[in-house]
């Protein structure tokens, strides 16, 4: 109970007016300031961190977002109730700074890579008295509960990654040969690690645990290539079943993003253990100019149901259809600086970046229409008065409602 000082229900002050500053960076001295962005798409924007927002992730649950700020803590916000009055749990993280929060697998804590002691704090969520979502950083230990088959990933701007176990023993070194690391991440499924850098790939490893839980080992399992140089960033569909409305469909997609002005978009659902290689579906380009060429970073996101995808340069956020590798919108200026994270939600109906004391939630628009058009391809051949028919209809008019009710 002496943790619940820490916490403290936040329904966030109005944010002040946004003073004007000015930025190292060259480009954006000509930019606008964000106080006056708006987009029709523009759900609503998240106010109450009084510092920049460093990172955000998501709840597999689709429940919880949270937001790391170098303002010392990490906001948890409720997905459903977005627009609601900005209600957020405020997480304090004392003597330090989350640069990123990442959520478990089985969205019941979430760990936050520390910017000052370069340490990772773990913070377990559970309900207060009003039945309210609260965190508890758990002290000392890395991780106090125990889950077989669970792991923790640290990755360096060096080449190396490195896999834990929930108390902080590095189970397994990697060195990804990558000339540096510019991102790497953990699949939703827990199965997988993967890193890109300078090299223009990206690299996978599976990480094996025996089935009674036991930490097996780490081998490679396949490679992202095409590119023509650097790799900035690359993301994971929600890898697990498609529910398109009738079928569950396995699928499992990544995408990435580099310095080439491309975005490349692969099925890896392949059979790398027997020597196949993710194919590529699809590819679009961007235009370079709207990066920082020697900022040198854009960052890419993949909807949970891999049908669109998101890349952020500078401040400006484009956004593609997988299908078409056509470009459907930009937002632009976005953020007062160089957009820090982008991310949709599970259930793909946003869109969410950070990169100043706000996070934008953006309609993921092109997410209902793609939705739509590929369902009533599916129809079209199926004969009238069949069930499937019918259950497929019904996807296509709770789609169509919801997608007039944002474009309203
Ligand atoms: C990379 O950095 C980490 C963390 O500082 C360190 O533990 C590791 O030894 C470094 N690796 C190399 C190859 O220098
Ligand atoms: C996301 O994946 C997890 C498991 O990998 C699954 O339990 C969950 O239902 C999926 N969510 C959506 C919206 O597809
Ligand atoms: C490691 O795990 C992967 C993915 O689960 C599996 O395909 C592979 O066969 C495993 N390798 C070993 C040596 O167990």
């Amino acid at each position: 109970e002496e943790h619940n000082q820490n916490i403290e229900k936040d329904k966030t002050d109005t944010v002040k007016e946004h003073t004007k500053k000015t930025f190292k960076h060259a480009k954006f001295t000509k930019k606008a300031s964000v106080s006056n962005f708006s987009h029709s798409l523009l759900s609503v924007t998240l106010k109450g961190h009084s510092g920049k927002v460093l990172g955000l992730d998501v709840s597999i649950n689709g429940k919880y977002m949270a937001s790391s700020s170098d303002d010392r803590s990490v906001r948890l916000w409720s997905v459903k109730d977005f627009g609601a009055g900005n209600k957020c749990v405020r997480v304090n993280v004392e003597f330090d700074h989350a640069r990123f929060a990442r959520f478990s697998p089985d969205s019941r804590a979430f760990i936050a890579g520390l910017a000052v002691e370069n340490t990772v704090r773990v913070f377990k969520l559970g309900k207060n008295n009003d039945g309210v979502t609260t965190c508890i950083p758990i002290e000392g230990d890395f991780v106090k509960y125990n889950h077989g088959g669970s792991f923790v990933m640290t990755a360096y701007k060096n080449t190396t990654i490195m896999v834990r176990n929930l108390k902080g023993d590095i189970l397994h070194t990697i060195n990804t040969n990558q000339g540096n690391n510019n991102y790497a991440a953990v699949s939703p499924c827990g199965r997988f690690v993967a890193s890109c850098g300078w090299t223009p790939d990206v690299k996978v490893w599976a990480v094996n645990f025996t089935r009674s839980g036991e930490y097996k080992d780490v081998t490679r399992a396949f490679e992202l290539k095409g590119h023509t140089t650097t790799v900035w960033s690359f993301d994971f569909n929600n890898d697990s079943t498609r529910q398109d409305g009738v079928n569950k469909i396995l699928f499992f997609r990544m995408v990435t993003v580099s310095k080439d002005g491309s975005w490349r978009f692969y099925d890896t659902g392949v059979e790398y253990e027997k020597g196949q290689e993710p194919y590529l579906l699809h590819t679009g380009e961007f235009h370079i100019s709207d990066c920082s060429i020697d900022k040198d970073f854009c960052i890419v996101a993949l909807s949970p149901d891999a049908r669109v995808v998101a890349v952020a340069c500078m401040n400006n956020i484009i956004v593609f259809s997988t299908a078409s590798g056509l470009m459907e919108v930009e937002f632009k200026e976005v953020h007062t600086e160089i957009i820090t994270a982008l991310i949709f939600d599970i259930a793909g109906r946003y869109i969410l970046s950070s990169g100043d004391k706000h996070v934008r939630v953006f309609h993921n628009v092109l997410g209902y229409k793609e939705t739509i058009r590929e369902l009533e391809e599916k129809i079209r051949p199926i004969p009238s008065a069949s069930s499937v028919r019918e259950r497929y209809q019904k996807q296509v008019d709770e789609a169509k409602k919801s997608l007039n009710a944002i474009l309203k």
